[in-house]
């Protein structure tokens, strides 16, 4: 421990922050404490300060941005902006909660019913994804919205209902964010928020834009239309605001409507913020060679992302990766055989029928009538059997096959009848010692019964393995 900030500058190699340089109340910048062979590492937020982007080039220090990492798989282990949101995103929840003042969950109770608290969560990203997690765990109905269809699967995976426009137009922009939607989009979604700021209790916004002003989506009106006791809480205040009404920082009463603007969600979550920035910053140190063998590699992708300044020189933002090279197509293209599957032409399929048709009257004319009501049943059970199993897509087959249990357990009663009649009559096909070809049938359905049975547990075991934590 040492005693003041100046000292530990002065004397570290790197020094890791969670804040931006700045200056402290007696106008000394933290900037200008930072020497030649120093590395920082902190967040810095590059596109918003470009004057403290200069400051620290002029220092011809190593600075990395931990709001910069590039968000490929290889780097989650790194990503503090993800790290951070979902914290945010679970502590919005809370914060609505306490200025909420009700049940989330509904009850029924001899006192009476309490309707279940409703939450619309704006921007299904990382925050916004764990707003619906935390406020569907409380018990509320919660729905979401996003401009990028291809959250609707995640949302829903959550037990959340996925609001859609139907709106020929795609939100996703480059590594997975969104990108800026035309103003007729952003009517048509304002048009959707009206409707619901009417209905829900609770309105969680996380719409925001890197490097861009939040869109602003939740106007006066719709917030006077609320009904008395709802909540606002504009995780986007930072950036500007999603609610018209937002004091970023602030939490206020707008009318009945309590606003919730705060910024700075993680910091009410300390210990566990720190813990996971601290695994952050851990992770990105030994991707860059840990104590032993510490460096800068420009050519891993994601030190090069994060690089803010290199010895002094700018390297922000970080060139876009290059796409894979195409292969260069074939010179002859051979083109695919289609073996076609021969459909039998109406005729054979007619004549197979009349055939088959012919077969049942005769079996009907000459088979004795105990042989016939069983006959029956067998076909009737091969048609059911077949009509059901055929509807149901063959992703469901394994599922199905473990839920045949049933029809075992009847064809294991039929066996155990056919070997007690079997031992009991001598059996009609029988020698002298009590065996028949029908209780040798009987002993087969039961076996193959049996197999059937425990495949069946065995493989319901390992379904449900697969949903366990
Ligand atoms: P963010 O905080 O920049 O944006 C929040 C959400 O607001 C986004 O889902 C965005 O689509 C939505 N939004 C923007 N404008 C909107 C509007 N007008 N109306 C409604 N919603 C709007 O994004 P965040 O949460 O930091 O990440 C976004 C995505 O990035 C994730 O969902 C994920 O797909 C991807 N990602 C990938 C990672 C990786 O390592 N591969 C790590 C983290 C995120």
């Amino acid at each position: 421990m040492v005693k003041t900030a100046t000292e530990l500058w002065q004397q570290a190699d790197i020094i890791l922050k969670v804040q931006p340089p700045q200056a402290d109340a007696d106008g000394c910048h933290e900037a200008d404490l930072l020497s030649a062979q120093q590395s920082l590492i902190s967040f810095i937020w590059p596109a918003q300060n470009p004057d403290l982007v200069q400051q620290l080039s002029s220092r011809q220090a190593t600075v990395l941005a931990m709001d910069a990492i590039p968000r490929i798989s290889r780097a989650q282990k790194m990503d503090a902006l993800s790290s951070m949101a979902n914290i945010a995103g679970y502590r919005a929840v809370i914060e609505a909660a306490n200025h909420f003042g009700r049940f989330f969950t509904g009850q029924i109770t001899a006192a009476g019913k309490v309707p279940p608290c409703k939450v619309l969560v704006i921007g299904a990203g990382v925050a916004g994804l764990a707003a619906v997690g935390a406020a569907k765990s409380l018990g509320a109905i919660v729905r979401s919205f996003d401009t990028r269809p291809v959250v609707k699967e995640q949302v829903e995976s959550m037990g959340a209902e996925f609001l859609e426009l139907f709106f020929e137009e795609d939100g996703t922009g480059q590594g997975g964010y969104a990108k800026t939607m035309s103003p007729e989009f952003i009517a048509a979604e304002m048009a959707l928020f009206a409707e619901q700021a009417q209905e829900v209790d609770i309105i969680i916004t996380t719409a925001l834009i890197p490097g861009k002003q939040a869109p602003l989506l939740i106007t006066k009106a719709m917030v006077e239309s609320m009904k008395p006791g709802s909540v606002v809480v504009d995780m986007a205040a930072e950036q500007g605001g999603n609610c018209e009404v937002t004091k970023p920082g602030e939490i206020y009463a707008y009318g009945d409507v309590t606003i919730v603007g705060i910024t700075d969600f993680p910091s009410r979550m300390a210990s566990q913020s720190s813990q996971l920035y601290g695994t952050n910053l851990c992770h990105l140190l030994s991707d860059m060679g840990g104590s032993d063998d510490y460096k800068v590699d420009l050519e891993d992708e994601a030190v090069r992302g994060a690089l803010i300044t290199y010895a002094g020189e700018v390297m922000w933002p970080a060139p876009k990766p290059q796409p894979p090279a195409v292969a260069a197509p074939p010179k002859t293209v051979v083109a695919p055989t289609v073996v076609e599957k021969k459909k039998p032409s109406p005729v054979v399929k007619a004549l197979g029928l009349g055939a088959l048709a012919c077969g049942i009257v005769a079996i009907g004319l000459s088979a004795p009538p105990s042989f016939l009501a069983h006959f029956t049943v067998f076909i009737l059970a091969c048609f059911v059997g077949w009509q059901v199993i055929w509807n149901v897509s063959p992703s469901l087959h394994t599922p199905l096959m473990s839920v045949t249990n049933a029809i075992s357990g009847i064809i294991i009663i039929g066996g155990l009848l056919q070997l007690q009649s079997g031992e009991s009559g001598g059996g009609s096909g029988g020698g002298s010692d009590g065996f028949s070809v029908t209780s040798g049938l009987g002993a087969i359905a039961i076996l193959v019964g049996t197999i059937n049975i425990s495949g069946g547990f065995l493989v319901t075991q390992r379904m449900l393995k697969m949903f366990r934590k």
